[in-house]
């Protein structure tokens, strides 16, 4: 017989087969995640879970079902997971590194050129029929090249990152709390402290993971040390950024732009003032929705279950050191 496992949303089909072959399978079929009572009822007769960044995993959850011997996150990132309550508890937590590292620094690129040269606000405007003749001033922005982009944050993305801006002739500063000396001369990249990287930066990339150090590492205070002129954009996680402060910032001026992949919180509801601001560029989290990397999260993501399930080493497994201790059974 085989073994049952939740999977909490429809995966791509290259994932979802190897699932299916493997086990016998409950599949969430609604475009909207099981709701959390639902939720916490599949997993009651499960050994094995393959959540979504939407699923919050935490030791209630992990305490429901003793069986339950393995997460696997279709994502890089895994703050929806409580790692420390699953290390705790000898639970495995997989997630979806590499495969998406270029196609989100590829959206991350273009909401930089996006934003830069307006080109949301040049589509809206031929839509709405305002397009009359050719202007000399009309929806002029700012050049990327010779610019300085910050990246905060200098892990696989942040790095990606660096390489689409290098070959666009930007400048490229980056902070990491991990300093990357190896890289700079290669990759033609300049380590700068945070408040240095803000004051200089004409735009600000976030490439960091979201934990209780970094919530709202974007703030007023940091804001009123960017450039009036810089641009930010996060492709990272929304609540990177404090809201309320990026609204003050963008409709006082005190910095030119945004570009959001990710808000807090999501989906951003329609009446935050942030759908307001013509100098605000928001798109539903969708960095990595590539069809091709999206198909890789889902393999990735289905070996990771298989393995935990089978009780295998995941292939990347987020807490590896609950195989020290051993892992639930
Ligand atoms: C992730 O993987 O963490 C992204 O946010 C979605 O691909």
């Amino acid at each position: 017989m085989k073994e049952k496992v939740f999977v909490s949303r429809l995966i791509p089909d290259e994932g979802l087969a190897l699932v299916l072959e493997a086990f016998d399978a409950e599949v969430w079929q609604d475009e909207l995640p099981p709701p959390r009572p639902v939720l916490l009822e599949k997993i009651q007769d499960k050994v094995g879970l393959l959540s979504l960044l939407t699923d919050k995993i935490d030791a209630e959850l992990m305490d429901l079902n003793p069986q339950l011997r393995v997460v696997s996150n279709y994502a890089v990132g895994f703050d929806n997971i409580d790692i420390p309550a699953a290390t705790a508890r000898g639970l495995p937590i997989g997630n979806t590194p590499g495969v998406l590292t270029d196609t989100t620094a590829d959206f991350a690129f273009a909401l930089l050129m996006a934003s830069a040269r307006n080109i949301v606000q040049g589509a809206d405007y031929c839509r709405a029929g305002k397009w009359k003749t050719w202007g000399p001033k009309l929806l002029t922005g700012v050049d990327i090249h010779g610019a300085t982009l910050g990246l905060v944050g200098f892990g696989r993305i942040g790095q990606a990152m660096a390489k689409r801006a290098s070959g666009f002739g930007m400048h490229v500063l980056y902070y990491d709390q991990y300093r990357r000396e190896d890289l700079e001369q290669s990759m033609g990249v300049t380590y700068a402290d945070m408040d240095t990287l803000l004051r200089k930066s004409d735009f600000v990339s976030i490439h960091t993971d979201l934990n209780p150090t970094s919530y709202h590492l974007f703030n007023a205070d940091v804001f009123a040390k960017m450039k009036p002129s810089a641009i930010v954009i996060n492709t990272a996680r929304g609540p990177l950024i404090d809201p309320v402060a990026l609204y003050d910032a963008l409709s006082s001026g005190k910095i030119r732009g945004a570009a959001l992949d990710v808000t807090e919180p999501e989906p951003l509801p329609m009446d935050s003032p942030l759908h307001t601001l013509d100098n605000c560029l928001i798109v539903p989290h969708i960095a990595s929705a590539s069809i091709i990397t999206r198909g890789k999260m889902a393999v990735m993501a289905a070996k990771n279950l298989i393995a935990g399930v089978t009780g295998e080493k995941l292939p990347t497994c987020v807490n590896p050191e609950v195989y020290e201790k051993g892992t639930r059974k």
